[in-house]
Parts: C-alpha cells; sequence; structure tokens
C-alpha cells in the first residue's frame, strides 16, 4: 500500500496528519508585486555546456507548461476573482514566440509540453499553435480545459493538428454549486460533454481535476468519484493551493488529500496502483472491487513532490517561472522580441532552470504567496 504522505522534507518528522499540516500552515500574507527579474543569473559553465535545463538540486526539466492565455470565461474561487486584471494585449505570447520557446525547449530535453491558461480553448489560435509545435518538434502536447467550449469537431481539428491528451476540471456535479464555484454561465452538464466528446475523438487517457473546498464541495469526493467509474478514466483531487487571485487561501478551506481519500473510500475502497512515475505528481489508486477507471491524488501541500519536480513554466506575457509557487519570475520577452538567437534563448532558460527552488514551503511559517493566480502562471 503506498502512503500518501511521502515527501522527504518531513522524513525525520511523524508523518504529517492532516491536522498536523493544518495546525503549521501559515497566515498568508497581503500581496506584494512580483519581482520580474530582466534575466536570470549566469549558471555555472558545466551547466551551459551540458545543453540541459538542469537546477542546483539536481532535477532535470521535461515538461514545459506554456500558459497560452491569462483570459478565462470562467471565474473559480480558487483562482480568479471576477475583477482580475489581464496583461495587455501586446505582452502576451504570440504563435510563433510559443512555437520558437517549444521547439528550443525540446533541443534542451523537453518531452512534454502542457497548454494551459486560462483558458486555452479561447485562444484564436489554438489549432495552429498545436500544430505549429507538432510540426517542429516531438514532444508530447497536451491541453488543459474548463471544458465549456469543447465540440466533437474542434476536437477532432485539434487531434488532427497533434494534440495528443487532455485534462479537464471538474469542481462539482451539481449545477447551482458548479455556478457558484466557476461564476461561470457553464453546467456539470457542458463540461460532461465534454469529457464524452474526449473520449469519442480518442483524446485519452483523460483526465479529471477537481480541487475540493471545504464549505464549498468537500462532501462530493465519492460523487465526482464516480466519474471516473463511469468514463473508465481518471479523476484527480488536487489539493486547494495558495495560488488565488483574492489570497482567500486559508488553512480552514483546505481539505488534504488524506480526507478526501477517506470520503471516497467509504463507498468505494481503493487499492494503490503502484506504478506512478517517480516525476509524476499524482499517487494513484483503482477500485477495489474491480470497476474501471483511476482516482489521483494531487498534495503539494501535505505531500509536496517538489523532489522529483521535472516542470517549467512559461507564463502568458513571456516570463519563465521555476515554480509555480516563484516569487521571482525571468523575463523571456525582450529577448524574444529583440536580436537574441536560439542559443541565447537557450542559455536563458538554463540558466533561469539553474535558479529553480527547492521546494514551495507552503507549510513554513516563512511561506509568501506568489502575487499571480494560477489563471496567470499556468496550471
Ligand atoms: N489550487 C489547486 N488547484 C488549482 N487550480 C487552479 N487554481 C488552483 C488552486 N488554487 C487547478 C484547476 C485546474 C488546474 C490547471 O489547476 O482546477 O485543474
Ligand atoms: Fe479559469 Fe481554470 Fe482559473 Fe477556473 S481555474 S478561472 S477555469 S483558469
Amino acid at each position: 500500500m503506498q502512503t500518501l504522505n511521502a515527501n522527504p522534507n518531513l522524513a525525520l518528522h511523524p508523518a504529517p496528519t492532516a491536522a498536523r499540516v493544518h495546525a503549521s500552515l501559515p497566515q498568508l500574507h497581503a500581496p506584494r508585486n512580483p519581482a520580474r527579474e530582466a534575466s536570470p543569473p549566469r549558471a555555472p559553465d558545466h551547466v551551459r555546456a551540458s545543453r540541459r535545463m538542469v537546477d542546483s538540486h539536481g532535477r532535470t526539466i521535461r515538461d514545459l507548461r506554456i500558459s497560452i492565455t491569462d483570459r478565462c470565461n470562467f471565474r473559480c474561487v480558487y483562482c480568479m476573482e471576477p475583477d482580475v486584471l489581464f496583461s495587455p494585449r501586446e505582452s502576451l505570447l504570440t504563435l510563433w514566440e510559443i512555437i520558437r520557446v517549444a521547439r528550443i525547449a525540446e533541443n534542451l530535453g523537453v518531452r512534454k509540453i502542457r497548454l494551459t491558461g486560462g483558458e486555452p480553448t479561447l485562444h484564436p489560435e489554438l489549432t495552429e499553435i498545436i500544430a505549429g509545435i507538432r510540426g517542429s518538434t516531438g514532444v508530447e502536447i497536451a491541453l488543459i480545459t474548463n471544458a465549456s467550449r469543447l465540440s466533437r469537431a474542434s476536437l477532432r481539428t485539434w487531434k488532427h493538428a497533434g494534440l495528443a491528451r487532455v485534462t479537464i476540471s471538474i469542481d462539482s456535479l451539481r449545477a447551482d454549486r458548479f455556478a457558484r464555484l466557476t461564476r461561470s454561465a457553464s453546467s456539470p452538464e457542458e463540461v460532461l460533454a465534454g469529457v464524452e466528446a474526449c473520449l469519442a475523438e480518442g483524446l485519452t487517457p483523460l483526465k479529471l481535476n477537481a480541487v475540493l473546498i471545504r464549505g464549498f464541495n468537500d462532501d462530493e469526493a465519492a460523487d465526482l468519484a464516480t466519474l471516473a467509474r463511469r468514463f473508465a478514466i481518471e479523476m484527480r483531487f488536487i489539493e486547494y493551493m495558495p495560488l488565488d487571485s483574492a489570497h482567500a487561501w486559508d488553512a480552514s478551506k483546505w481539505v488534504s488529500a488524506a480526507e478526501s481519500r477517506r470520503a471516497i473510500e467509504a463507498r468505494f475502497p481503493l487499492v494503490a496502483c503502484g506504478d506512478d512515475e517517480s516525476s509524476s505528481t499524482a499517487r494513484t489508486f483503482a477500485f477495489a472491487d474491480g470497476a474501471p477507471g483511476r482516482i489521483g491524488f494531487i498534495a503539494p501541500v501535505s505531500s509536496p513532490f517538489c523532489g522529483a519536480c521535472s516542470r517549467l513554466r512559461l507564463t502568458a506575457d513571456g516570463k519563465v517561472r521555476p515554480c509555480l509557487f516563484s516569487t521571482t519570475e525571468w523575463d523571456l520577452l525582450p529577448l524574444l522580441r529583440g536580436s537574441a538567437c536560439d542559443e541565447d534563448i537557450a542559455d536563458f532558460l538554463i540558466d533561469a532552470t539553474w535558479t529553480k527552488q527547492p521546494g514551495h514551503g507552503i507549510a513554513t511559517p516563512e511561506f509568501r504567496q506568489p502575487p499571480r493566480p494560477m489563471s496567470a502562471i499556468g496550471g
């Protein structure tokens, strides 16, 4: 049986029960402006010479997440406030800038690119972005979406263009709650129609994500788990992270992976799959009764997986973020829009990766929430 408490940083301490993690979670501080540094300090010569993105803690970047837009048609309570400010359009990466970074990143060892947002399906050139990355790299291309704008025809077009995989967010199966959580005009039916469309178009393996928030939807873990069984897919529960634009996250709203798992197991006993890749963010479980589908738990708060992180993020406005929780980001836009050659951009990515922090330290008193919400960072 796998444990959800595999955090190497806590190895010397007793396993962090939800209550203990809870008690150690900090009060969050008021947002500060992000520290936007023009260029990262130069990485050591041997690191530059390796032409790989490795950090000073020995981790190698294989997975690049590109936020192609910070715009979204939802305003999920854990992400974006209704009055969130978007970046000016002229500062957003263009189609050709996205494709260029993808090509350079592949040369530096990236094997997978996830297109995120905001809501990436709002981007008018999504098909061209997918086709452009496919045409100039061999990386696996994945998309994360709220599924409010999926049709079989668009999915077919994106698959034909080179899209391999889709992940869909769904936080509630109840229309009223869905509306309260997402503050959108969409509905659970619309999202489930998107799920069916992905399956019908063969965009598999399909994954679903849910964030449980106490007082909103924390009693829906087992109901959401039924989606895994119904569609024979992976339903993942992500612990609520302090990445909301309202900076309203607090420990009392947080639901641990262990609590979600207990709620699911009260209806559907689970068995650990035991085949998770070391760099995977999720611990996955099968249903003990042999039903199809899987349940995944992503526990960045109670059980951080930073030690095996292989991810680097590029924001919609061209900032490189070595970590979801980076408070410093490196501005690639001047290089992309200046006279820099591909090798200069590769050096920049290598240098930025070298600055990757060892972990996010959410459960430490020193933790500071990054000023930008998930929608600007890219899930
Ligand atoms: N905590 C946890 N997950 C979040 N997401 C967005 N904001 C948060 C947050 N504060 C998730 C979305 C989506 C993925 C990109 O990130 O639900 O599935
Ligand atoms: Fe939009 Fe995703 Fe943020 Fe919800 S979580 S507001 S769908 S970017």
